[in-house]
């Protein structure tokens, strides 16, 4: 079966209280605690600007999985995307490159014209996920994240139609 992707704001609030949580978990288990998202109700509560998004998908018959989510912030023409994560299982498998372009095409109808991110030098598989969509990098600052670790800041001009 094909992942299915989705908003956390269609869901009803036990439903949406329960892929937070386990997006809490693969959060944890991927990234640095001073740079994991916190994945609590309000997201579901009250931020009509930040969209979390999220894939599953049933394998072998099995009931559906979270296998990928991804955060951003919308400020008028301007997106910031915080987060995209696909679980380690499932990665090199398109999951990732499905999740950018459906957030490309849902920005794009809403009036959106840029998105904006912030990837760690280091963080290859990103980066590459990130120039394939299209996004140019656009400036380096060293320590960003923590000393030794870089930071690049990547921008998608919507408006191209890349
Ligand atoms: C980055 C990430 C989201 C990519 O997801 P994915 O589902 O594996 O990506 P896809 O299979 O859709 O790959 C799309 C393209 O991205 C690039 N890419 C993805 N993984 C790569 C890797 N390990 N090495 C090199 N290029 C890679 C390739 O260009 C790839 O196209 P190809 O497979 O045709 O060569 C995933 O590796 C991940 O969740 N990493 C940990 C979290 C993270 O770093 N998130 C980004 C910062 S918030």
């Amino acid at each position: 079966m094909p992942p299915t992707i989705s908003d956390i704001h269609s869901l009803k609030r036990n439903e949406a209280l329960e892929i937070l949580t386990q997006i809490s978990r693969v959060e944890k288990k991927t990234f640095p605690t001073n740079e994991a998202f916190p994945f609590g109700e309000e997201l579901w509560r009250k931020k009509p600007n930040t969209r979390v998004l999220y894939a599953t998908q049933s394998r072998e018959g099995n009931a559906p999985e979270l296998i990928a989510y991804a955060v951003y912030v919308r400020q008028k023409g301007v997106a910031l995307l915080h987060k995209v994560c696909v679980i380690e299982s499932c990665r090199r498998q398109g999951i990732g490159g499905l999740l950018m372009s459906y957030i490309q095409e849902r920005l794009r109808r809403e009036g959106c014209q840029y998105i904006q991110l912030w990837v760690d030098k280091a963080r290859e598989p990103a980066r590459k996920l990130y120039q394939r969509c299209g996004f140019e990098e656009k400036e380096q600052i060293p320590d960003y994240y923590s000393p030794g670790r870089a930071g690049i800041r990547m921008t998608l001009d919507l408006d191209r139609g890349v």
